[in-house]
Formats: structure tokens, C-alpha cells, sequence
């Protein structure tokens, strides 16, 4: 169980590299787009998050706190990206800057404080 656990955790951490790398590679080519990719590992860090929140193996101990502040992380950049990605489809522009900056912001929020915390 504790095995399946740390794979659990293996794919939470993919998908905030796959969210995070998506978003680094928009910057780097000065794009400023918000792709697919950057949802596919939001979706895959909510799944797997959802599933580490419960309590197992038997006996283990969780920080609800940091977790519920990061499932609201989660869920605002969801909707900025959903925000974003509905906005650069109707006008075919770059999303505004702030959204953008906003999005790369708060992964790396999420992901700091569940390693710093
Ligand atoms: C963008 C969003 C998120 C990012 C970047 C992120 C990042 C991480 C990282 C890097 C870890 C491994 C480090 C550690 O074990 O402390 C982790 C663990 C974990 N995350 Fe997340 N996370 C996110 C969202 C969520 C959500 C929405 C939930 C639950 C609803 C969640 C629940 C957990 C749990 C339960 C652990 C394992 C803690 C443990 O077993 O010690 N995460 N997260």
C-alpha cells in the first residue's frame, strides 16, 4: 500500500511538471498561450490529489490545512485557465498578461507549499 502510495504521489508530482512545463515553454517562446497540456496535468494533479487526501495506508497522518488551501489554489487556476483559454479561442490573441502570470504564479504556489509547508 505504502508502495502504491509513493506512485500516487509520483503522478502528483507529473502533473504539476506537465502544468508548470507547459506554462514555462509558452514563456520561453514568448507566446503566452495557455495549451492543453497545462489542463491535462491540472486534471491529473486534482485526480490524484483527490485520491492522497484520504487517509492510507491506515495510521498515516495528513496536513488537511495545506491540502484545502490547495485544492483552492487548484481550483482558481482551473478557472483562470479556462478563463484564458476561452478568451484566446474568441479573439485569437495571446491571453492578457495578467491571467498569464497569474496561472505560472500559483502552480508554483501549490507546489511550494506542499513542499515547504
Ligand atoms: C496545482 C496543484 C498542486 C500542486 C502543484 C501540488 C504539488 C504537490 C507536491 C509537489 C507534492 C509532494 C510533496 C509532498 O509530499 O509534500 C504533493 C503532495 C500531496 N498533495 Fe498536492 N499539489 C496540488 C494540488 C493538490 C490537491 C488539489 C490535493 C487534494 C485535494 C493535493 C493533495 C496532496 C496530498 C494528500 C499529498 C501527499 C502528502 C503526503 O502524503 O505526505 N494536492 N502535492
Amino acid at each position: 500500500m505504502e508502495l502504491l502510495r509513493n506512485v500516487v504521489i509520483f503522478l502528483h508530482i507529473i502533473g504539476f511538471a506537465v502544468t508548470f512545463g507547459g506554462w514555462v515553454t509558452q514563456l520561453v517562446a514568448r507566446e503566452f498561450r495557455f495549451t492543453r497540456v497545462m489542463d491535462y496535468g491540472l486534471l491529473l494533479s486534482l485526480l490524484t490529489g483527490l485520491a492522497l487526501a484520504a487517509p492510507w495506508p491506515a495510521g498515516i497522518e495528513l496536513n488537511y490545512p495545506k491540502i484545502g488551501i490547495k485544492l483552492v489554489i487548484l481550483l482558481v487556476l482551473g478557472g483562470i485557465l479556462g478563463m484564458g483559454s476561452a478568451r484566446q479561442k474568441r479573439t485569437g490573441e495571446p491571453v492578457p498578461r495578467a491571467l498569464f502570470w497569474s496561472a505560472g504564479a500559483l502552480s508554483l504556489l501549490a507546489a511550494g507549499l506542499a513542499v515547504i509547508w
